[in-house]
């Protein structure tokens, strides 16, 4: 392949290109639903005259959405939504194609709003992001940029939170479509993506056997419960900790023993935070650990486990393996800390895989395209879902792509539907 440079990137090395591109072609192999779509929309272009500010991991599969994007006409900016998530390969691969790009693997908290920033420089007519970094840069600090914005797309369960609260407030500077609500969505990737990811980060960072460990799983709800399940699978003692009675009940139905968290780290050998929450694995809690426990994150901020209490109150640190930390605490036992806190899934392994991506980001395309042809973002600035016949559109791609077929309800079993004279 060509390069084309005639634009404005930072990757940390070009000459990794080619070793990008392998992994992007292997990543378009299985994710037949984008490239189905993507081939129709570059006949289409229904994304003609947009400019599209992207804040979202650097992964293989984004670099499929972004060039399914560019494919559909728009023109696209964009930047990672983690400093450690970045797989430094694909971004050389997107720059060397045209892509503006500012991502780079292990940046600084100032480097990572400079490229935000860079994406922002661009004035965008739609944003899509992972954890709404990019929409709060707007709405805190160039909130004239809304003016050009027809609307934005958000990924992540924490980010469409916090997007909610904001529509509450009535602060909303446009609509945004929540990808992450839409079934094909959290149905899949929050549970068979983390999941797997998740314990695919924890076994390259420490090559640990599963079996016969106990697993303390952080909070049970799509995420936990994925990965707490792919947990059980692979021969682990899972406990659940919780603070949603309802979550808790189902965990508990499903074969997981419940407890507080003061409880588990007592005997807890690996720790998996999955709840969007600050301080839910404390220093106290690091204190009271085995000997060799091992500690990590998949939700989305780093703020899951008290890192800098326990960097800070470390007796020693010292890098024992690629993403992780062994640390020697002051009562003697140590703690392996993996990847600083940080997504493990990400910074440890290469996020979710491919096949469950394809339907993630055919929902970020779709919504895209929605806002763009004003079908959805018609009633104000609020959060929406994205409409059920687009949802629906994706999973019978998928399942038709995958080569299933499924039934169709007759004329009369759909009157059965609504009937209300037809009983026992
Ligand atoms: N989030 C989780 N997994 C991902 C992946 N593979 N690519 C982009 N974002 C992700």
């Amino acid at each position: 392949m060509g390069q084309n440079l005639d634009h404005s990137f930072k990757v940390k090395d070009l000459a990794l290109a080619e070793e990008g591109r392998k992994k992007i072609d292997w990543a378009e192999s299985r994710m037949p639903v984008l490239m189905k779509l993507r081939e129709e929309f570059r006949e289409t272009k229904p994304l003609e005259g947009q400019r599209i500010a992207g804040c979202l991991h650097v992964t293989k599969e984004t670099a499929v959405l972004v060039e399914t994007l560019v494919a559909a006409g728009a023109d696209v900016a964009w930047c990672g939504c983690n400093p450690l998530s970045t797989n430094d390969e694909v971004a050389a691969a997107l720059a060397a194609n045209g892509i503006k790009i500012w991502a780079w693997h292990g940046m600084s908290k100032d480097e990572y709003y400079w490229a935000i920033d860079k994406t922002l420089e661009f004035k965008p007519t739609l944003t899509l992001d992972d954890g709404a970094d990019l929409i709060f840069r707007v709405h805190s600090k160039m909130p004239e940029l809304a003016e050009n914005i027809i609307g934005g797309t958000e990924e992540t369960t924490t980010g469409v939170h916090r997007l909610r609260a904001m529509d509450k407030d009535g602060k909303l500077l446009y609509p945004i479509i929540a990808v992450n609500d839409t079934p094909t969505k959290w149905e899949f990737d929050n549970v068979y993506g983390t999941g797997q990811s998740t314990l695919d980060g924890i076994m390259r960072a420490t090559s640990i056997l599963f079996a016969g460990k106990t697993v303390v799983v952080a909070g049970y709800g799509h995420c936990g419960r994925g990965v707490a399940n792919r947990a059980k699978g692979l021969g682990a003692n899972v406990l659940v900790t919780e603070v949603d009675p309802i979550n808790a009940l189902k965990a508990t139905l499903e074969g997981f023993r419940v407890m507080k968290m003061d409880d588990a780290a007592k005997i807890g050998d690996v720790f998996i935070t999955a709840t969007g929450m600050k301080d839910v694995i404390t220093l106290g809690h690091l204190k009271t650990m085995k000997d060799g426990a091992i500690v990590c994150n998949t939700g989305h901020y780093d703020v899951e486990i008290q890192v800098e209490a326990l960097l800070n109150y470390a007796k020693s640190v010292r890098t024992i393996r690629p993403n992780n930390e062994e640390i020697i605490m002051p009562e003697g036992h140590r703690i392996y800390l993996l990847a600083r806190g940080r997504l493990v899934n990400l910074a440890a392994a290469e996020g979710h895989p491919s096949e469950v991506m394809d339907m993630s980001f055919s929902g970020q395309l779709l919504s895209l395209i929605s806002l763009a042809n004003g079908t959805v973002g018609k009633d104000g600035n609020h959060v929406y879902d994205l409409p059920k016949e687009l949802d629906e559109r994706i999973a019978r791609l998928k399942l038709k792509l995958m080569g299933f077929e499924i039934d169709e309800l007759t004329d009369a079993q759909k009157e059965y539907l609504t009937a209300y004279d037809e009983g026992t």
